[in-house]
């Protein structure tokens, strides 16, 4: 925690997705993470870093909720100055990073309290949050900076345990990495919702399949991010979603 939010007994955390490999499914977990949190009643901002744009080309569809703040084109040289000038008006931070090696990564990893590693539970190819665990290992290492971090597993499937994930499980478990014991399934609503705008609360059931299974694994997800990451101070502020 910094000395500022610990000197005024408040916090509000700095949750970073990272994994330097492409389509791990981050931008997806950010959007969940960042709309599930709103619709508890905390307001959230999210520091888009990625050059692509994808959560505030999704946030232009349609306004969530005023508790929600999107920060177009976040860089290395801007990601402080936009923490600190929304931190008056936000309960959580989420950082969307590009799936590339960057020297933001480092820069937002060092700014984090959190750090989510996304995994796809379907593939086996894990390498891209393996870099980002040596990259946090190293912060420690050398600079005597932790950051604790999970791995989120993402993709899952959600009839059948497959081969892949417990290949996966198992070479996080080989190195002690703590993994939420919610995965991300992979659900049409997770796509959709991108195309949609709006949030998983503000779609048709009748148009996208299984949006109730969705809606109870985003919400746990979130609750489970909550736990890990609490916000001091949040429960006088805390209202309900109408
Ligand atoms: N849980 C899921 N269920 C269904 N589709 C998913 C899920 N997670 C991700 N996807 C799909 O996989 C693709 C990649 O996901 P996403 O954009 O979230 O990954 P990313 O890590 O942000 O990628 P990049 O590194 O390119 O920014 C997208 O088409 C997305 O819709
Ligand atoms: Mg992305």
């Amino acid at each position: 925690m910094r000395l500022q939010d610990a000197l005024l007994g408040t916090k509000m955390p700095v949750i970073t997705f990272a994994n330097t490999k492409g389509g791990a499914g981050k931008t997806t977990a950010v959007l969940l993470l960042a709309t599930e949190l709103v619709q508890q009643g905390f307001r959230v901002t999210v520091l888009d870093a990625d050059p692509q744009q994808w959560i505030t080309r999704w946030h232009k569809l349609s306004a969530v909720s005023d508790r929600l703040t999107v920060v177009p084109y976040v860089n290395a040289s801007t990601i402080e100055r936009n923490i600190a000038d929304a931190r008056p008006t936000t309960d959580y931070f989420i950082v969307d990073l590009p799936g590339a090696r960057t020297s933001l990564l480092a820069t937002a990893i060092g700014l984090s309290d959190h750090v989510l590693i996304p995994i796809q539970g379907c593939a086996m190819d894990a390498q891209g949050g393996a870099n980002v665990l040596e990259l946090l290992q190293y912060l420690e290492r050398r600079a005597n900076i932790r950051v604790p971090h999970s791995v989120v597993l993402t993709r899952v499937n959600p009839m059948v345990t497959t081969r892949a994930l417990l290949a996966v499980k198992g070479l996080l478990a080989q190195r002690n990495v703590d993994v939420l014991n919610i995965p991300i399934v992979e659900r049409a609503a997770f796509r959709d919702v991108f195309d949609c705008g709006g949030s998983l609360h503000t779609m048709d059931e009748t148009q996208v399949s299984n949006l109730d299974k969705a809606r109870e694994n985003a919400r746990l997800f979130a609750e489970e991010m909550v736990r890990r990451v609490p916000v001091k101070r949040a429960a006088s502020r805390r209202r309900r979603a109408a």
